[in-house]
């Protein structure tokens, strides 16, 4: 299938750059829409979705849930305990089942060959609302985030400090279609996953860079950006990763080292006094309200694209 017309939203760079680009022009556009208190815009009219979720969330589900039912659809949640997916039943069927329900799939899952099987056994689109590997809907949220602030993303410098884990993969995807500078700052040996960089850096289309020195790799940022350094399912490392990662919290001194026109960006929840002190989240030039914001807009977006609007 080309590009532009796969049925499920599984990877960023699964889509090419004009895809990419559209999305986040409709996601502008139907933003303005609902900020202008229009409320007639319908397009999921009569239509459903399923939100399966085996991580806990707030921003995923309140924003893929109020985001579909704002534009006409019914959305439910089915948590951690409600299907218990693989343990009471198999992924594969789950996903035949409720195809023949629903007309859209959302899923936040462990295991990224869960998300896969979704899509693989679904005949209706299936969303990614992240794995242990990616997170594709946070990151067109941001991209949108930065279009926003700083007026396009291409030829922007993004540097993420702290774990090489799912955020920063789908940074890495991003890369591999639009083009900007992208640096991840992280302690030796929780680098990103090492083919993901190989192929972005294959791709051609962006300069990625991996490093140990958040100092260095900070300067002339134009985002500095944070993320938790336990994920969900690595709690129990919490303690341990503290110890590792010290030198990597984004504080008022690094951002200073940033320069004066770098934002700070962080897909929530923080953890104040951990990844990010308390006074880099309320400084004036965080934007991480909206960048939670956005989520919405972006995932509607993208829902609007795979159910062919
Ligand atoms: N950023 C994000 O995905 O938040 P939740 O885990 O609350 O959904
Ligand atoms: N890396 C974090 C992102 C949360 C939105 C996690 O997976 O827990």
């Amino acid at each position: 299938k080309a590009n532009s017309e796969l049925k499920d939203f599984l990877h960023i760079n699964d889509f090419d750059k004009d895809t990419i680009l559209k999305i986040l022009d409709q996601a502008a556009e139907v933003k303005a829409l609902l900020k202008s208190g229009e409320r007639t815009y319908l397009p999921f009219k009569g239509k459903t979705m399923s939100m399966i979720f085996t991580k806990p969330s707030m921003r995923t589900r309140v924003s893929f849930e109020t985001g579909f039912s704002l534009l006409g659809g019914h959305a439910i949640y089915l948590g951690p305990n409600d299907i218990q997916m693989g343990k009471r039943e198999e992924t594969r069927d789950i996903a035949r089942v409720l195809c023949r329900y629903n007309d859209i799939i959302m899923a936040r899952v462990f295991a990224h060959q869960d998300i896969l099987d979704l899509a693989k056994y679904s005949t209706v689109p299936v969303v990614n609302g992240l794995t242990d590997y990616n997170h594709p809907c946070q990151i067109m949220a941001d991209a949108l985030t930065i279009i926003e602030h700083i007026g396009h993303l291409e030829g922007t410098k993004v540097v993420y400090v702290g774990d090489g884990n799912n955020i920063v993969h789908s940074w890495l995807l991003l890369a591999a279609v639009v083009p900007f500078h992208f640096v991840c700052a992280c302690p030796k040996g929780f680098e990103p996953d090492k083919e993901t960089v190989e192929k972005v850096r294959q791709a051609g289309i962006s300069k990625i860079e991996i490093t140990n020195d958040p100092k260095e790799a900070v300067q002339g940022a134009d985002v500095v950006y944070s993320d938790v350094w336990a994920s969900m399912g690595q709690k129990e490392e919490a303690e341990h990763r503290r110890q590792v990662f010290k030198g990597f919290q984004v504080d008022e001194a690094l951002m200073k080292l940033a320069g004066p026109k770098a934002y700070f960006m962080h897909c929530l929840p923080a953890e104040r006094g951990t990844e990010v002190t308390d006074g880099v989240v309320e400084a004036p030039y965080s934007i991480v309200f909206p960048q939670a914001e956005n989520r919405m807009h972006a995932q509607n977006a993208i829902m609007l694209h795979v159910l062919g609007f």
